[in-house]
């Protein structure tokens, strides 16, 4: 049978500047080169597994306007699903205005337009799709009740559920317990247990006390250039990054989570799955924009014979 992911979230359309620096509150810094590129978390994740060649569905809205048109045309081109991404009238699609640095780092910000009105009859609509799906993926850019049922309908129907904590906001051990994988960056493990992780070693503890709250899922705490520290009940380590020159980081944890969940439903090891998902983040951060980043499967194969 062949498998299929449905990835649960957001649609954004990213306004993106580079800059120096990022700014400081209240300071005006001279940017330059804007560009719109398809973006959101959810998208992004959707466009990833795609490109990793597994059959990837959609679910969320966008507004009824031409960034709603031009995420949707972006996400068929690659293949993916879009028929239970719903256009909703008199809504603006997201938005999300980002700024990146001449060292690649970024700062978002979010108008979540029509991602916030994906709701429970959305999920209740498609759960025959979620039920049927070998993984379900989903993040925090729709409302956290939608999260809680996606991720519930997936463990009903047996598929792997993954939260992406992203952008963190507060929640319940409840809905952490409704995940297999739980795949935070180092800020967002940070947030989740509540001191900062800034380390390996700290993004160990955050992933062990993860782990506990959540009734034993597995952890992969993304820590940028350093890799990804993996905890599950095999294994606890670093899956290093592959050192390159990082010139825009957006959508580099979006790419290492389609890429990771895709060899995870193949089978693959966590530590395989980890390693195919760093190769795949470590080519995107090479690279402009958010789903213009996103590699092929081909190209991350490739990348990794020659390691
Ligand atoms: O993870 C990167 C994404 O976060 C961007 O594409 C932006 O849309 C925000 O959702």
């Amino acid at each position: 049978m062949r498998q299929m992911i449905t990835v649960v979230g957001s649609l954004n359309m990213d306004l993106l500047i580079d800059a120096p620096q990022l700014p400081l509150p209240g300071e005006t810094v001279r940017g330059r080169n804007f560009r719109r590129s398809p973006g959101g978390k959810g998208a992004n994740q959707a466009c990833a597994v795609a490109r990793m060649g597994v059959d990837c569905s959609m679910l969320g809205a966008v507004g009824s306007d031409p960034f709603g048109e031009e995420l949707i045309a972006g996400l068929c081109a690659d293949g993916v699903d879009v028929s239970a991404v719903r256009r909703v009238h008199r809504t603006a699609t997201g938005v999300a205005m980002i700024t990146v640095d001449f060292a690649g780092q970024n700062q978002i910000v979010l108008a979540a337009g029509a991602n916030e009105v994906v709701s429970l009859d959305d999920i209740s609509r498609h759960s025959r799709l979620l039920r049927g799906s070998a993984a379900v993926i989903a993040q925090l850019e729709v409302p956290i009740p939608v999260v809680t049922a996606a991720l519930q309908e997936a463990r009903q129907g047996g598929a792997i559920a993954v939260l992406n904590p992203a952008p963190c906001r507060a929640l319940d051990d409840e809905v952490l317990s409704r995940c297999d994988w739980i795949v935070p960056n180092e800020i967002e493990a940070g947030q989740l247990v509540g001191r900062t992780v800034c380390s390996p070693e700290d993004a160990r503890l955050a992933a062990v006390e993860l782990r506990r709250r959540s009734g034993g899922a597995g952890i992969a705490v993304t820590l940028g250039g350093e890799g990804v520290w993996l905890e599950t009940r095999e294994f606890s380590g670093l899956i290093p990054a592959f050192p390159v020159r990082a010139i825009d980081t957006v959508a580099a944890g979006d790419t290492f989570i389609g890429a990771f969940v895709v060899r995870l439903v193949e089978g693959a090891t966590p530590e395989e799955a980890a390693r195919f998902g760093c190769a795949a983040a470590a080519i995107a951060v090479t690279r402009h924009g958010a789903q213009a980043s996103v590699p092929h499967r081909a190209e991350v194969e490739a990348w990794l014979r020659e390691r």
